[in-house]
């Protein structure tokens, strides 16, 4: 176990909450039917596809111009970049600053695998940036989760083999992106919302550098 490559909202902060409240605001304006079940399939996608499949959903897909679906998603954006404005280093999840304490002091590689153009900005605010050797460049990635791209980069920007990963997700696209990356994959849910995860923790205060390390060896 060389590197543990985390997903962000969700994992890191409860910013998947926030995404949720953002699309789901939209959501109402347009008069498009939002649950907490339909969000699921939107974790871990990006901007433009969740914007996607909520127009779908509404029966909108041939509703709005590229213009339009551009405004859409800078409307969420723009509701979302208000909610997380607030988060402070109280925000973190339990369990993983002292994880990240942990792996940083066992010198073992730690990368940021997001899909969110706003994670930069959450890692400032909760004052974690300094344990990250990597922050993969989302912008810079061509496929997107399930896609493995993203954890794969985040793997060979440590200079780490993926079967040396551990790669910790919330989202069911997220599981699918780490283990056709090769990795081990700790879902942070339910095992129903987590298919296909190695390891199932109900919350984040679970997660220690030794029951990752039990659990990877173990396999
Ligand atoms: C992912 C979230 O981390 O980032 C998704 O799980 C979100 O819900 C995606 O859509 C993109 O985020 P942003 O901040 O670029 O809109
Ligand atoms: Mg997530």
């Amino acid at each position: 176990m060389k590197a543990v490559i985390f997903d962000l909202d969700g994992v890191i902060t409860d910013t998947a909450e926030y995404h949720f409240q953002a699309w789901g605001s939209l959501a109402a304006a347009l008069d498009i039917p939002f649950d907490r079940e339909f969000n699921e399939q939107l974790k871990g996608i990006s901007r433009t596809e969740s914007l996607d499949k909520i127009l779908a959903r509404g029966n909108l897909s041939d509703a709005y111009s590229d213009e339009g679906r551009r405004e859409l998603a800078t409307q969420k954006n723009t509701e979302y970049q208000r909610l997380i404005s607030a988060l402070t280093p109280a925000d973190v999840l339990p369990g993983i600053k002292a994880l990240l304490a942990e792996l940083q002091d066992a010198r073992i590689g730690i990368a940021l695998a997001s899909a969110s153009k706003n994670a930069a900005f959450i890692l400032e605010r909760l004052e974690l940036t300094r344990y990250f050797d990597s922050v993969v460049d989302v912008t810079a990635i061509r496929h997107g989760k399930p896609d493995p791209e993203i954890f794969l980069t985040g793997a060979a920007n440590l200079g780490v083999q993926p079967a040396d990963c551990i790669g910790i997700e919330d989202a069911q696209a997220g599981i699918q992106a780490i283990k056709g990356a090769g990795m081990f994959a700790v879902g942070v849910g339910t095992p129903s919302q987590m298919q296909g995860a190695d390891i199932v923790v109900a919350t984040t205060a679970e997660l220690s550098l030794r029951m990752l390390e039990d659990y990877f060896f173990r396999d």
